[in-house]
């Protein structure tokens, strides 16, 4: 049988990292020693304290059978607490926070909960792919913001055309930003809220790196901002703060409303995280946050002797002030982003990502993730000096 796909399905190209997996597969397969500066699933691991309450809770059978689908309330509890004590946000357990298999999950599913066919979706752009697919897959229309250095990678929002924005029912927005490191401020989250105000559109923000930031610097929720429970919600993960990505837990916080439709959306498709990988979230959350400021100083660390390294090149790379993402002009004059990430990976046996891959204003540009060892950052870094492009 031909198997006949939809043209939705059709008509996303495959997912960026997927790809990036599938050559660094072919690459070892010949025998390769590939590392992947590419996607930004840290190396490190989860503090103890939180490996050992899933410990716990996996041996607990009342954790074996289908979790609430809101979120276990202590869950909830843990974020509205830990919103309260980092940001000073105030939020309601019951009806303003939802436990989420990863943000990502979240963000595929907000379109279907806010979008009819045709509806705009607005996104910056170079952004994480999941916002213009999630959009697709719900019949909405993906329209690109887009941010580049000139304007410290923060969009113009009076730029956006007004047959876009008559249609839009949704603007995603992400500080730190991936894949460019850039950050915003309460000016920058003010306009965002006035902007939704005047236009009648939802906004989400991805606050997935608010605790990947260096040298003290403390990123702010957009939550923090008067009026903007009113208008939009915030998407967080624990993947990132705790290096947990393989665990997939996150959450959506914010507008009850908002919130309440994208619960709705999962009470019909999924069922929720296993219970006993929430109750160590609940760890997480509540625990020392000792474990994040010291994984922050690896890290800061990492940055520096990349950026140092690479600017000896003669790269033009700046160090970001938070995110995992080293965000670079492609060093070689007139090649494509996807010919300069193809001829790192074939001659040097390293993986970068090409900015293209996060959308058509990322073209130009290399993003390279401080998610691997010292010692694997420092050979890549030997490989990339002797790499003539
Ligand atoms: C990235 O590398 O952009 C992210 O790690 C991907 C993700 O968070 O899903």
């Amino acid at each position: 049988m031909k198997v006949s796909l939809s043209s939705r399905i059709q008509s996303i190209p495959p997912y960026l990292f997927a790809e990036i997996d599938r050559a660094i597969e072919v690459k070892r397969k010949s025998g390769v020693d590939v590392i992947s500066l590419g996607i930004g699933d840290p190396d490190l691991p989860t503090p103890p304290h939180i490996v050992e309450a899933l410990r716990v809770a996996a041996g607990d059978k009342r954790n074996h059978q289908y979790p609430s689908y809101q979120g276990l309330r202590e869950f909830r509890e843990a974020v509205a607490g830990w919103y309260k004590k980092r940001f000073n946000v105030a939020l309601d357990s019951g009806s303003e926070v939802v436990s989420l298999i990863g943000s990502k999950e979240g963000i595929g599913h907000l379109p279907l909960a806010l979008v009819d066919p045709g509806d705009v979706v607005l996104y910056t752009d170079p952004g994480y792919p999941v916002y213009k697919i999630g959009t697709i897959l719900a019949g909405g229309k993906p329209v690109p913001i887009s941010i580049s250095r000139e304007n410290n990678f923060l969009p113009d929002l009076s730029a956006v055309p007004k047959d876009s924005l008559k249609k839009a029912k949704l603007l995603f927005v992400c500080y730190p930003n991936n894949p460019t490191g850039a950050t915003a401020e309460k000016e920058f989250y003010k306009e965002v809220v006035d902007f939704a105000v005047d236009n009648n559109i939802v906004v989400a923000h991805d606050a997935a790196y608010s605790e990947v930031a260096f040298g003290g610097y403390k990123p702010m929720s957009f939550l923090e901002v008067a009026g903007a429970k009113d208008v939009g919600i915030e998407f967080h993960s624990l993947s990132k703060t705790y290096n947990m990505t393989g665990w997939r837990i996150g959450m959506v916080v914010g507008n009850p409303d908002v919130v309440r439709a994208l619960g709705k959306v999962k009470e019909n498709v999924d069922s929720g995280v296993f219970q006993a990988v929430q109750i160590a979230g609940v760890a997480a959350l509540n625990g020392s946050q000792k474990c994040v400021s010291d994984n922050m100083k690896i890290l800061e660390k990492r940055r520096d002797n990349i950026v140092k390294t690479l600017s000896g090149l003669g790269w033009d790379v700046r160090p970001p002030k938070a995110s995992y993402y080293i965000w670079f002009p492609v060093p070689t004059k007139g090649i494509s982003s996807v010919d300069f990430a193809k001829t790192v990976l074939d001659k040097a046996g390293v993986v970068v990502t090409p900015g293209v891959g996060f959308g058509q204003y990322g073209e130009g540009y290399i993003r390279i993730s401080i998610t691997q060892s010292d010692e694997r950052i420092n050979e890549a870094l030997e490989r990339l000096k002797k790499l003539k492009v």
